[in-house]
């Protein structure tokens, strides 16, 4: 038994389109507590920060821009297996191929609108919560 915390973001395409209140009802049917919660707007230096994996990518310009685009909802989501759970219920990055039953594949079609973001692993959820919450 692990309890783990995640970080999961309502990515802003999500916000755009309604989805907050469809997302966190997964993520409660689920048996996910969300253990806290706020809306914010992600500046540049944020979003370059959290995604600094993908500094050298082709995409890391677009993936900032969108990123900052408007507002998210940010939460840690705590439970058995967070990390792993919570990125099964997102399904796969690209939601061209992601199965329907999962968040991106019934509410995504490209790529960059991916609709939410989760952690990883433990270490980019332990980077990750630093990075919007206190301790
Ligand atoms: P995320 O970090 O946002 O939860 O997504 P992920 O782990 O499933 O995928 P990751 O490899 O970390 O990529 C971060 C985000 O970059 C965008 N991306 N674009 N154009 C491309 O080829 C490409 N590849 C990745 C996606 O929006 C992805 O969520
Ligand atoms: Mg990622």
């Amino acid at each position: 038994m692990t309890v783990e915390s995640t970080l999961l973001i309502v990515k802003p395409d999500g916000v755009r389109r309604g989805l907050i209140g469809e997302v966190l009802r997964r993520v409660e049917a689920k048996g996910l507590r969300i253990a806290e919660m706020r809306m914010t707007t992600i500046d540049r230096s944020l979003a370059e920060e959290h995604y600094a994996e993908h500094r050298d990518k082709p995409f890391f310009g677009d993936l900032v821009e969108f990123t900052t685009s408007g507002p998210v909802v940010v939460a840690r989501l705590e439970g058995e297996g967070a990390i792993d759970v919570w990125r099964t219920l997102m399904g796969p990055t690209d939601p061209a191929a992601a199965p329907p039953g999962t968040i991106r594949g019934d509410f995504g079609l490209v790529i960059t609108e991916n609709v939410v973001h989760g952690s990883d692993s433990p270490e980019s959820a332990e980077r990750e919560l630093k990075l919007f919450f206190d301790a």
